[in-house]
């Protein structure tokens, strides 16, 4: 399939057929937290050609199976309230977080299986330090999707469904705000394919409490990296920003992917 064939919706890449990849797929389960057992059910049941593309997706021996997005748009757009020196330190860290998911991911090729042990061994520790890299990448990634747009109030899908689940947009906001005053690293909303609603966690590190069968829509990073540049230890004022250069076309072409993906299906069981 050729680049051109392909429209990049956030993180997900949908045919013209509105497939997303099997590799995109798994991209999204293991690592952004939606269960593994759910998409590989939903991508079966949608194509063929999606499943036929399993074959060719992850990395040949000795190659890197993760690349750096580029985002250094955000950098140019001088976003209000989030300084191209902030963004470009925030990018620095993001990129060294997808340099050590690689380190890892071919490190475990050649993992020492002597002597396996939970209290230490190697091979413990590169499988929680995997967790920890990837999930840091791969929510950066959602994150700095979402940024770069005009905020103001959601349209459309998103928008009823922030409405059903929140009472309305504005008390979505202020749960959002609320949520990222709560937690240490990020607050995710997603949609839950097991419950067929729009869900908010919270988590405290990349690897802590990462939800399952939530396919992330909208993702907000709250570590101090994110906004010390710009606001201190003001997080209030970080916050208010964040809401001021929210992309809801990019939530909501990533609700409508999920929808296509997951089709309302409680695939749990
Ligand atoms: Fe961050």
């Amino acid at each position: 399939m050729s680049s051109n064939e392909k429209e990049l919706v956030g993180n997900f890449e949908l045919t013209k057929q509105g497939v997303i990849t099997r590799r995109e797929v798994l991209m999204m389960g293991a690592v952004a937290a939606t269960s593994i057992a759910s998409v590989n059910a939903a991508v079966a049941a949608t194509s063929a050609a999606a499943s036929s593309s399993v074959a060719a997706a992850p990395a040949a021996a000795g190659k890197d199976p993760y690349t750096a997005k580029d985002f250094s748009a955000l950098v140019s757009k001088n976003m209000e309230g989030l300084s191209p020196s902030q963004i470009e330190q925030h990018l620095k860290l993001y990129k060294g977080y997808v340099t050590k998911s690689n380190e890892i991911y071919n490190q475990l090729k050649t993992a020492d299986l002597t002597n396996p042990n939970a209290t230490y061994s190697p091979l413990r520790e590169l499988l929680v330090e995997q967790s920890f890299a990837v999930n840091g990448m791969v929510y950066h990634e959602f994150y700095f999707g979402n940024l770069g747009g005009t905020g103001g109030d959601p349209s459309g899908d998103v928008k009823a469904a922030l409405e059903e689940r929140y009472g309305s947009t504005g008390k979505f906001m202020d749960f959002l705000k609320a949520s990222g005053k709560c937690m240490r690293g990020w607050v995710v909303v997603g949609y839950n394919t097991r419950g067929n609603h729009i869900d908010t966690f919270g988590l405290d590190m990349h690897n802590m409490w990462s939800p399952q069968n939530v396919v992330p829509l909208l993702v907000l990073d709250v570590y101090e990296h994110a906004y010390m540049v710009d606001y201190g230890i003001d997080r209030a004022k970080y916050l208010d920003a964040f809401a001021k250069n929210l992309d809801w076309q990019v939530v909501a072409k990533r609700l409508a992917a999920t929808k296509k993906l997951v089709s309302g299906a409680d695939t749990t069981v």
